[in-house]
């Protein structure tokens, strides 16, 4: 594959997209990065790449939303890797349609372009949610689908519609589903950065939603390393087909909280937030992966240990710079 011919990421300037970004220009790829356009002329999270990275990689606003711009971004592309997404749970409640729009309907533009540019390959995202709560663990692929919010529903579509594309048009699609994912520049939508936050900014009391759910907690760099190995493993091996990733480990979010603490030096109290507790149906209470088939279709396999993970989250948090740009007094959404 010749490295001047770039391959395409939607949601680039988002948490995984931006490391996804970095590992792609580290393996000798030049990347052509759909940015959100918006009024601030932001680049989101790319702003932060050191500019021996940044040189590599070409900048498009736009718009999954709108199949113009989504063509525009994938044609001469080899490789489509399609994070874009509205990824709130709480949200997704309040705005559901905008995550059928940008989902759905942004999954259908970028399926149309690949088919209509003829790509190589299409990475899709999915996610661990569209599982919902554990009914056998750890979770493999076969697990049944069980959307528990508006979020997970419009992902499972999207999915579907992936799967459709494989079946109908023979479009090279591979599914990629990755556990919750954590790590520098994660949002405070998450929990992780919503603790470790809360304490970089002083706090020794975090306030929290439900502590009670389990979750299978990936760093983001093996996250972004699957996606490499979604989109470079054979053809033959990883094509029409759908996979987990995820480490395989299990942790409360009560029992988290005290590992943060003892890695941030402090024992932390905990307040619920009665906001922040979702309806009792719509809470995902487990998730734990069985990554077997990535595994033995690409070789991959996570790097780094929760413990590990968390620490250079930490260090990225520690950073005044970093933290300056949240608001960790503040229920984000
Ligand atoms: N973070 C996790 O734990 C996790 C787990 C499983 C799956 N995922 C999936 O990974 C992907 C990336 O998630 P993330 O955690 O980096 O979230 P993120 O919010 O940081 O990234 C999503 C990006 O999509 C962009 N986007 C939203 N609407 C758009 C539109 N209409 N047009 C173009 N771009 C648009 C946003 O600007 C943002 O940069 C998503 O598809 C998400 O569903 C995330």
């Amino acid at each position: 594959m010749s490295t001047a011919t770039p391959v395409a990421v939607t949601g680039a300037e988002g948490f995984i997209g931006s490391h996804l970004v970095e590992a792609l220009v580290a393996s000798g790829r030049r990347v052509r990065a759909m940015v959100q356009y918006n009024s601030f002329a932001s680049h989101g999270w790319l702003e932060l790449l050191p500019s021996e990275v940044r040189d590599h990689v070409e900048v498009v606003m736009g718009d999954v939303r709108d199949p113009g711009s989504v063509r525009e971004l994938v044609a001469g592309c080899d490789t489509v890797y399609h994070l874009a997404a509205l990824i709130a749970i709480p949200y997704s409640y309040r705005a559901p349609r905008s995550y059928v729009d940008t989902n759905v309907t942004g999954t259908l533009n970028v399926l149309e372009a690949v088919r209509d540019v003829g790509a190589a390959r299409l990475v899709h995202t999915s996610t661990s949610e569209t599982y919902g709560t554990a009914r056998t663990v750890p979770i493999s692929e076969d697990h049944p689908i069980n959307t528990q919010s508006p979020y997970a529903a419009s992902k499972a579509g999207a999915d579907r519609l992936a799967d459709s594309y494989h079946a109908s048009f023979g479009t090279p699609v591979v599914t990629l589903r990755p556990f919750n994912t954590f790590g520098p520049r994660q949002s405070m939508r998450a929990v992780i950065p919503t603790v470790i936050g809360q304490v970089a900014a002083g706090e020794r009391t975090v306030t929290l939603g439900d502590l009670r759910p389990t979750r299978d907690f990936t760093f983001v760099h093996d996250t972004a390393a699957a996606f490499l190995a979604a989109g470079t493993a054979p053809a033959g091996k990883v094509v029409g087909r759908t996979f987990n990733a995820g480490t395989g480990g299990e942790i409360s979010v009560g029992d988290l909280v005290t590992l943060i603490g003892k890695l941030m030096g402090t024992d932390l109290a905990v307040v619920e937030d009665p906001a922040r507790l979702r309806p009792a149906g719509s809470e995902v209470m487990r998730l734990v992966c069985d990554a077997t088939r990535l595994r033995e279709a690409t070789g991959w396999a996570p790097a780094y240990s929760l413990e590990d993970g968390l620490a250079r989250t930490i260090d990225f948090f520690r950073d005044p710079a970093h933290l300056a740009r949240y608001k960790t007094a503040a229920y984000n959404v």
